[in-house]
């Protein structure tokens, strides 16, 4: 494969043995192979003159809702005019994903992913759970498989309206589940209010387990419920929400391998209260940061922006969010080849308009992404 070196780096973020450098260099083909100072002598078959700039780890999305069709604009300016977020409006969304087609599908998740590589996302989570029935989710799987290998089975997202409750966790935990696995990596579930209770929740985490299906949850979102600690007794790989804990739950998560993932954009768009990442951080607990892109309670695709709203409002420092945007969401995914950019790590990056990394944080809302390479391969 070519080599491409990297040079003029004003600040190289590694999250990884080789720390945070200035002025330096690096080799990629599809990985990292070497990384050093800007003005040691090296050849590569193409050269790219960073030029000062700022250069970090593709971001880890490792939460998104992205294969669903029409928006749901109206519900968002109803809740800033007063109105509260209760999740019923995934059934809009269900009712709109059933009725489009493959391709208006495939093209909506495919402009997503092109949205989030454009702002420096290389690695992307992607959920079912807008299809609700048997033929829906495991189409959606199926388009999701087409764009990442982090798809995650959400049949548990809400139960439909034409289904009852009983027979839909059967349905899930059954028939719909043998038919979604073979296409996702994780089985995922609503434990909340309204969705699923904690025991219906485990019913389906076991469920999706025997089926070779790795866990993670939707947890106390909402509400403060017995989520985050189902998903520290399963051993889930990360609880994601976690805005509102107990000071057990904190507890638990910092004495696990759970991640706490955090999802800053379902609290500015559902003008709800922020997580408290500090609490878990000083705690010991591991946070990642998500996008939660969906049509309902987060429609944004930027992690820039989520790293923005936790700095500002989550009393994380600039480090932090940045960790938390890439390496933590590797963690959160058990992924160890992405998320840093160590000696054999895939080749993600991104090179910013800016010379440090804490622009990103200190320029909210500017486009500081100027370079994206995924797989050693430019994509912007
Ligand atoms: O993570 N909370 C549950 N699911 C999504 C929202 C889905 C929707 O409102 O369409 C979330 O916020
Ligand atoms: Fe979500």
């Amino acid at each position: 494969m070519r080599s491409l070196l990297i040079t003029n780096i004003g600040e190289l973020t590694t999250h990884s043995d080789e720390g945070t450098r200035t002025d330096a260099a690096m080799i990629v083909t599809d990985r990292v192979e070497w990384i050093g100072p800007a003005t040691s002598p090296h050849a590569a078959d193409e050269i790219f003159d960073a030029q000062g700039a700022a250069v970090l780890p593709g971001f880890v999305d490792s939460h998104a809702h992205l294969v669903f069709a029409g928006d749901r604009a109206a519900e968002f300016a109803a809740r800033m005019a007063g109105e509260p977020y209760t999740g019923g409006g995934i059934r809009t969304t269900m009712a709109a994903t059933r009725a489009a087609s493959d391709a208006d599908l495939r093209s909506n998740v495919a402009r997503l992913v092109d949205e989030m590589r454009r702002q420096g996302t290389t690695t992307v989570e992607i959920k079912s759970g807008y299809g609700l029935n048997v033929p829906d989710e495991a189409r959606s799987l199926r388009l999701a498989s087409e764009f990442t290998t982090e798809t995650t089975f959400l049949g548990a997202h809400v139960v439909p309206p034409d289904v009852p409750r009983d027979s839909y966790v059967e349905l899930v935990t059954g028939p719909m589940l043998r038919a979604c696995a073979p296409h996702a990596k994780w089985v995922d579930v609503f434990c909340e209010r309204g969705a699923f209770d904690v025991d219906e929740a485990r019913t389906v985490l076991a469920a999706g387990m025997a089926e070779g299906l790795l866990p993670r949850i939707h947890a106390n979102q909402l509400t403060e419920g017995d989520g985050v600690r189902l998903a520290v007794e399963l051993g889930a790989a990360s609880a994601d929400h976690c805005t509102h804990l107990s000071a057990g739950d904190v507890a638990a998560l910092a004495d696990s391998q759970t991640v706490a993932t955090l999802l800053p954009g379902a609290e500015f768009s559902t003008r709800s209260p922020y997580p408290d990442a500090r609490r878990l951080l000083d705690a010991g607990a591991t946070v990642a940061l998500a996008t939660d892109c969906n049509p309902g309670s987060s429609y944004t695709s930027s992690m820039p922006f989520c790293i923005a709203l936790a700095v500002r409002d989550m009393r994380m420092t600039p480090a932090e969010a940045i960790w938390a945007a890439t390496a933590g969401g590797a963690r959160a995914l058990r992924r160890s080849d992405v998320g840093h950019l160590g000696i054999g790590a895939y080749a993600d990056l991104m090179v910013l308009d800016a010379p440090s990394s804490v622009h990103l944080a200190y320029r909210p809302g500017v486009p500081l992404v100027k370079e994206v390479l995924h797989k050693g391969v430019w994509v912007r």
